[in-house]
């Protein structure tokens, strides 16, 4: 398990298409199931770094407006799913199982700094940090120089690479809906792994791994599994 063994087959949010998303008991199933990481996407809120996809509260809990605008009580008090609260980042690393990965996703602004800080204390986590937010992971990758990178694409561009190199970047992150051959041929050259979100199709995540593919993000990690996919 854990980053090292592949292909990785990592939970997208936990399992999100099979229990509520960026929650612990999303995590937990995750765990269970046997991924080798699971995908988690962080906010700055209340001073803390909190799991939570949306800057927006509707989509994911009973609260409104905005995520940066809460203290950290109303947060806490805010139901994210099956009566769960929205989790600190803390809380996800506290419980996380010895030798599965974690990939957190600096979503939200002004996230680089604490989490550069942050992980720091946990020197002995499979981490990976990834963005679409290039400039943010690049102030990460500046302030942490230990946990591996990844910047995220959802639309080509040609600069791409420069922004692999420029962040000495572990993986590139890709779009299914980008991902081609060129790419993953160009990424082996780099010497640089490449993850493929979200692949839900078991057929799918067979097909972009046969291309080359490292691993992917799943929604349902009870079908898209480490051991269907070596079978
Ligand atoms: O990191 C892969 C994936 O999580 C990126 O998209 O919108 O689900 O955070 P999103
Ligand atoms: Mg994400």
């Amino acid at each position: 398990m854990g980053l090292a063994d592949l292909p990785l087959v990592i939970g997208h949010r936990g399992a999100a298409g099979l229990a509520p998303e960026n929650t612990l008991p999303g995590f937990r199933l995750a765990y269970e199931l046997g991924v080798s990481a699971v995908e988690l996407d962080v906010h700055l809120a209340a001073d803390h770094l909190v799991v939570i996809h949306d800057d927006t509260l509707e989509r994911t809990t009973d609260g409104r407006g905005k995520i940066a605008s809460l203290d950290l009580q109303t947060l806490r008090s805010l139901d994210a799913g099956g009566e769960s609260p929205i989790p600190l980042l803390e809380e996800v690393l506290a419980e996380l199982p010895q030798g599965v990965g974690v990939n957190i996703e600096l979503k939200g602004p002004n996230t680089a700094v604490p989490a550069a800080k942050f992980l720091t204390a946990f020197p002995e986590l499979d981490l990976l940090v990834s963005s679409f937010d290039h400039r943010e992971l690049a102030y990460f990758h500046h302030l942490n120089h230990e946990v591996r990178v990844a910047p995220l694409f959802n639309r080509w561009r040609r600069d791409a690479w420069q922004i692999v190199e420029d962040l000495d970047a572990w993986s590139i992150n890709l779009s299914l809906k980008i991902v081609n051959q060129v790419i993953i041929e160009e990424a082996e050259k780099h010497g640089i792994k490449v993850l493929i979100y979200t692949v839900n199709d078991l057929s799918v995540a067979r097909q972009v791994l046969t291309q080359g593919a490292t691993g992917v993000f799943t929604d349902y990690p009870n079908e898209v599994t480490r051991a269907a996919l070596t079978d």
